[in-house]
């Protein structure tokens, strides 16, 4: 039997964030956009991911009118705790910057596209099999694809667009000889914990110790979200409550600083690693979020990222569909890219400084604590950390 086919302008392989975004702002645009995904939706909600947005992006939820439940339910948070050598040092991104980010996490985001999706009658096939790409640099690239029910498909695209994660199966498209996949990888990982207890602290702590790299986050009231930094090859479950309470107590130790234990109800270990692929786009199909780039998880900048190309991209996906402006696709490369490397240097300038090496020697830790330092006591410094974490203007 041949595939069923259905014409499209914009096909786009994913459905997390940034694909769903992405056909939310093209069908504001009046361009009609189909999502497939291999997840399920319930894969991609039971998917914990990080849980800080920048002001940017939780503008385009509630401006874009994707949902204003971030407001309701998200938690303002107008400052960190840079925490090391015992003692916590809080960086004002208000006084700083006048800025705030939204501890608000990624599912939550992704539930409320994928709600605005449903309720605007944006057409999103989830769960489906044997997804690929084809003829990406004629004027009608393919998007082939089995439906959860069986049913075999070819979308006829006028754009193809892979926000189909780090593991792009889009991204493996473009021909290694025009392409660069640049990639950094750590002698480290983080392992998360959600545990039900009261928050520590009002805000995120960031701490920095001779034992190690920890993170303080939150999610609500009664649950919170805690990492440190631990060996790659470790086996979340065999460590136990105990162990886990231990190491997070010896690296946020000091200033009386306690920890709020309850019971752990989820472990894991998060992979670490740089990755860039220049250019975002081969022909008609266009890379975005983690199947361009990946950040390591210390500032929270992976989905903001996404969320930031989506933007490009829209605009001039728009551009070039409703201005008849081809040229302007020309422009999404640079533009992503521009804010691409500003976020992987903040990234791992914030990892190097808060994480100890396999190898570091007592020289090192203190040469760290002497950066943290040189950071926290100077205006300057507070503000290049503020205006990072919180997010640069658009194309500044
Ligand atoms: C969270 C994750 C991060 O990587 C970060 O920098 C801050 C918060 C989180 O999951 O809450």
């Amino acid at each position: 039997m041949s595939p069923q086919t259905t014409s499209v302008t914009v096909g786009i392989v994913g459905a997390g964030p940034a694909g769903l975004m992405l056909s939310h702002l093209l069908q504001r645009s009046g361009i009609d956009a189909i999502n497939i995904d291999t997840r399920t939706r319930e894969e991609i909600e039971n998917t914990h991911r990080a849980g800080i947005l920048e002001h940017g992006s939780v503008r385009m939820l509630t401006d874009t009118g994707v949902s204003d439940r971030v407001l309701r339910d998200g938690y303002e948070h107008e400052g960190i705790e840079l925490r090391f050598a015992g003692t916590g040092h809080r960086i004002d991104f208000a006084d700083l910057v006048g800025e705030s980010v939204w501890l608000y996490p990624q599912t939550d985001v992704f539930i409320d596209l994928a709600d605005a999706r449903g309720r605007d009658g944006g057409d999103v096939r989830f769960g489906v099999t044997d997804t690929s790409v084809a003829d990406l640099t004629t004027a009608t690239p393919k998007i082939r694809f089995t439906d959860s029910a069986g049913i075999e498909h070819e979308l006829h695209c006028r754009y193809v667009v892979g926000a189909d994660g780090s593991r792009s199966m889009c991204r493996q498209e473009l021909p290694d000889e025009q392409r660069t996949f640049l990639r950094r990888e750590y002698p480290f990982a983080w392992f998360g914990i959600l545990t039900e207890a009261p928050p520590s602290a009002p805000e995120l702590i960031y701490a920095h110790s001779e034992h190690g790299f920890a993170l303080i986050s939150q999610r609500t009231d009664a649950l919170q979200r805690m990492y440190f930094q631990c060996d790659p090859e470790t086996d979340a479950a065999s460590w136990s409550d105990e162990q886990i309470w231990a190491e997070l107590a010896k690296r946020t130790a000091g200033d009386g600083f306690e920890l709020k234990q309850g019971p752990i109800t989820e472990k894991t270990v998060l992979r670490f690693r740089s990755s860039v692929c220049e250019p975002m786009r081969f022909g008609n199909m266009f890379l975005a979020g983690d199947a361009a780039h990946t950040v390591p998880p210390t500032g929270a900048k992976g989905l903001n990222l996404a969320m930031m190309d989506v933007k490009v991209l829209h605009e001039v996906l728009e551009r070039a569909v409703k201005g008849n402006e081809p040229g302007a696709l020309d422009e999404y490369t640079p533009r992503a890219l521009a804010r691409v490397w500003k976020a992987q240097h903040f990234s791992y300038w914030m990892t190097s400084m808060l994480h100890r090496m396999p190898d570091a020697s007592e020289f090192d830790v203190r040469r760290q604590i002497g950066e943290l330092q040189s950071v926290v006591d100077s205006r300057a410094g507070r503000t290049y950390l503020a205006e990072a974490y919180t997010g640069w203007p658009e194309q500044g």
